[in-house]
């Protein structure tokens, strides 16, 4: 059975793409490098990609493929041989690459992708080349000028050490561009041309990765770290967090001095009981929609597994800085293993619930996530296979994603299940729930649920807001954010804060005679998700150039998706932050 475990597991892995450390190729002289063209796309919606060769370009008669990762597949690459005859450690100056006659279509095809300012990568040697397709001037008020220009001449800059290529670019600037002016006549014949230097280098192989990350010249916004607001906000939330840990340990005290008085000492005092202490007949009655519950802290937990993981794993350097799409597939393998997880926590609990169905509770509990992120991803990947780009996943790609789900995924879930129903023992709650329910007193605005959610939204949303910009810049931009060790602190406080903010409301509730704090308390904190999208609009208009409906589709689709994991994760962490607060407040009383 572990045998069988640890196949499927390393089969997985090789699923990855393979890291730029790995073996490179070895040439001898005079052997043919092979450039791939891969994608085209505007410069500002780094998720809206096209195959190179929908450009008029040149091209081969016959289109060759390369096969690719998974990774790269979700990353948008789709590789083909280009014309371009390059040989190792060859010079080559001003070869033609093809002459084209371009019609007025194709004109008016090219000018559109220069206004969108359309970028170009190849690939070689697993290293991306990047450079524009052409150029456009807008100068002056009045007349208003606006002149576009296309690229026609590549210049292949590549380092070797030995026989190994370590570091390559293109340039497009070194010849002058053609206009492509209103005046010109259809069909207008081009001659593109090319040429390559080749340059010793003494950085080895093994070095050629860090080389590559610092080159990257053509995607120059580098992160500006703002390491003084990330440290003030983080000194902001361990002073919150203190107080609040603080001042809930002095007003418990106080609860438990007043609460654990004997009888003769209490009618001194002439108090008449109200707070926490006189609803232990109630704080442990099982909520409603306990299949529901149970599910969303089982796909919490995969959830807060997952996370973790994957941060860990990228502090240890395991993934592929280039590209989006070595994450990508980690996270895919990861749910699918993880998914044991879920369906443990959520059957265990739900048997410790006195609930019954627990083939429903499962069912539930595998769609929870599965089914809205199909939806969002049927949706988003039919626009962008209208659109005809590269982001449209391929059909065998599709396939393979269903497979690892069904054959991966979903029985692991059912697995997890069984052994969390079987495993599952009493709920063991410190006070006995009698069978009528006291009345809830009515609360002013102030303490109702609705202010609970905003407050406990809000806070753990502040202690990661400074973060969120370079997330978002990331995922969704051209940055590149290396920093894990400090995603991995900012991950540690976001969850300790939930914690903290749930307690203190879930005790808010509590005083309050509000027993019905099993629902509260998932979505008191899980509100933060509700912040982030609030955020994500913001990021949008404010912050990225992104337009157009394919990109648009793409950010929202998924933003909100990423949203209600956060909210899955929070609310799953806030409830049983709340949970064991709770058994400790009601295991400490004495009870009459
Ligand atoms: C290509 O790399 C060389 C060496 O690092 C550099 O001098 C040149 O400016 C680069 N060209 C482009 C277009 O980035």
């Amino acid at each position: 059975m572990a045998t069988v475990a640890l196949a499927i597991f390393v089969a997985l892995f090789s699923l990855l793409p393979p890291s730029l450390s790995a073996k490179g190729h070895h040439y001898k002289p005079g052997d043919n490098v092979v450039i791939y063209v891969n994608k085209v796309g505007p410069y500002f919606n780094p998720h809206e990609t096209y195959h190179y060769y929908q450009l008029p370009v040149c091209r081969p008669d016959k289109v060759e493929t390369r096969s690719l990762t998974l990774g790269e597949i979700l990353d948008g690459d789709r590789m083909a041989v280009s014309l371009y005859d390059v040989n190792f450690g060859q010079q080559v100056d001003n070869k033609e690459l093809c002459t084209m006659k371009l019609t007025t279509d194709y004109i008016e095809q090219l000018k559109e992708a220069i206004e969108d300012l359309y970028y170009f990568e190849f690939v070689v040697e697993d290293i991306p080349l990047r450079g524009f397709v052409g150029h456009f001037e807008e100068s002056g008020f009045i007349p208003h000028t606006h002149k576009l220009y296309l690229w026609v001449h590549h210049h292949f800059h590549l380092e070797f050490n030995d026989d190994q290529i370590i570091y390559a670019n293109v340039s497009t600037r070194d010849k002058q561009p053609v206009s492509l002016d209103d005046t010109i006549i259809a069909p207008l014949e081009i001659r593109f041309t090319y040429s390559v230097s080749w340059h010793e280098t003494k950085t080895t192989y093994a070095q050629r990765a860090s080389k590559l990350i610092k080159d990257n010249s053509f995607f120059p916004k580098t992160l500006e770290v703002h390491w003084l607001s990330i440290i003030n906000s983080m000194v902001l939330v361990f002073l919150l967090l203190g107080f609040v840990v603080i001042i809930l340990m002095r007003v418990l005290k106080n609860d438990f001095a007043r609460y654990n008085l004997d009888e003769d000492e209490v009618e001194d005092l002439d108090q008449d009981e109200n707070g926490w202490k006189i609803i232990h007949t109630d704080v442990f009655r099982f909520p409603p929609y306990k299949t529901l519950l149970c599910a969303i802290l089982g796909v919490g937990s995969q959830f807060l597994t997952l996370a973790t993981s994957i941060l860990v794993m990228a502090m240890l350097g395991m993934f592929n800085v280039h590209h989006h799409g070595s994450m990508n597939t980690a996270a895919i393998l990861i749910y699918a293993l993880t998914s044991c997880i879920s369906g443990y926590v959520s059957s265990n609990f739900y048997r410790k619930l006195s609930g019954d169905n627990w083939v429903w509770n499962i069912v539930l509990t595998s769609c929870l996530f599965a089914v809205p992120f199909f939806m969002i991803w049927s949706i988003v990947n039919t626009v962008a296979w209208a659109y005809d780009s590269t982001q449209a996943l391929p059909f065998t790609t599709i396939l393979l994603l269903l497979m690892i789900w069904l054959l991966i995924g979903y029985p692991l879930t059912v697995i997890g299940g069984i052994l969390g129903k079987n495993m599952a023992e009493t709920f063991d709650a410190p006070c006995r729930t009698k069978n009528i329910a006291r009345e809830i007193p009515v609360v002013p605005w102030y303490r109702s649920g609705f202010m609970h959610c905003i407050i406990g939204g809000f806070l753990p949303f502040s202690a990661i807001s400074v973060e969120l910009y370079y997330i978002f810049a990331t995922l969704w931009g051209r940055e590149q954010y290396t920093l894990y060790g400090i995603l991995f602190v900012v991950y540690g406080i976001l969850l300790s804060v939930t914690a903290c903010i749930s307690i203190a409301l879930t005790y808010f509730q509590l005083s309050n005679e509000d027993y019905r704090w099993w629902w509260r308390s998932i979505f008191s904190a899980g509100s933060t998700g509700f912040f982030v999208f609030l955020y994500a609009i913001f990021y949008y208009y404010k912050r990225s150039s992104m337009s157009g409906a394919l990109q648009t589709m793409e950010f929202f689709g998924y933003t909100m998706l990423a949203c209600y994991v956060f909210f899955l994760m929070l609310g799953t962490v806030s409830f049983f932050a709340s949970l064991k607060f709770i058994r400790y407040i009601y295991v400490n009383l004495k009870m009459d």
